[in-house]
């Protein structure tokens, strides 16, 4: 897996001194760069824009660099609602998205993504993608919330999922995820709402579409 994308990224990543600023902000923060692979971030801007999305949200932030992605594929009358528990994450991520252009897009729902979720649901909103990024364990209550906020035919993208590979491999060494996504590949390939699939980009990627 490593080597595949070291070799996509390669040849279809071109420079960005935008995300790139993004990645160093997140060094010097003392933060762990765990932002989406440049693949998967390009993906994110190309199936927002082709889905024609305007209502996107985003669960787990870190420095901004996956929300600048969706960001890019909105338009400039789209709106991205980000959920992150950590505040000086959230502050980062909205200096980011603002250095970017895209700073009056952007809200921030700072606290365990599940209790802004809740609020979410409790407000009526509605999304038309949906992007999964943060603690693996709450995954499964994440995409039963993003079916609940989801218009008919909205996007729900997960990342993470194949665990550097070890949902495939039962002699590689298992991360303390590997059971985790097994389940849930299972859960989202079998939902009765969803129609999705995997690709292998980054750390590997559910897309599903809702049907409501
Ligand atoms: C892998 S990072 C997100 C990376 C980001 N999507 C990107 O690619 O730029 C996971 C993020 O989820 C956040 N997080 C972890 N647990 C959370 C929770 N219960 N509620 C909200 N955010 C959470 C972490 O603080 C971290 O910023």
């Amino acid at each position: 897996m490593k080597e595949i994308n070291k070799y996509i990224d390669s040849v279809f990543y071109n420079q960005d001194p935008i995300l790139e600023e993004v990645l160093r902000s997140i060094k010097e923060n003392g933060m762990r760069s765990i932002s989406v692979s440049p693949s998967t971030g390009k993906l994110l801007s190309m199936l927002v824009s082709i889905s024609g999305a305007k209502h996107v949200l985003e669960i787990g932030a870190l420095g901004g660099y996956s929300g600048i992605c969706l960001a890019r594929g909105l338009g400039r009358d789209g709106k991205l609602t980000s959920l992150e528990l950590v505040e000086r994450y959230a502050d980062l991520a909205h200096n980011n998205l603002a250095k970017a252009g895209f700073g009056d897009q952007v809200s921030y729902m700072v606290g365990p993504a599940l209790e802004s979720l809740e609020q979410l649901v409790g407000e009526e909103k509605q999304f038309d993608f949906f992007f999964i990024d943060a603690d693996k364990e709450n995954y499964e209550s994440y995409l039963n919330y993003c079916v609940k906020l989801a218009q008919n035919g909205a996007l729900i993208v997960c990342d993470n999922v194949l665990a550097r590979g070890t949902v495939a491999d039962d002699s590689a060494e298992p991360t303390k995820h590997t059971e985790f996504m097994k389940r849930f590949n299972q859960t989202v390939a079998n939902h009765p709402q969803l129609e999705s699939v995997l690709m292998p980009i980054g750390d590997g990627l559910t897309i599903s579409r809702v049907r409501k």
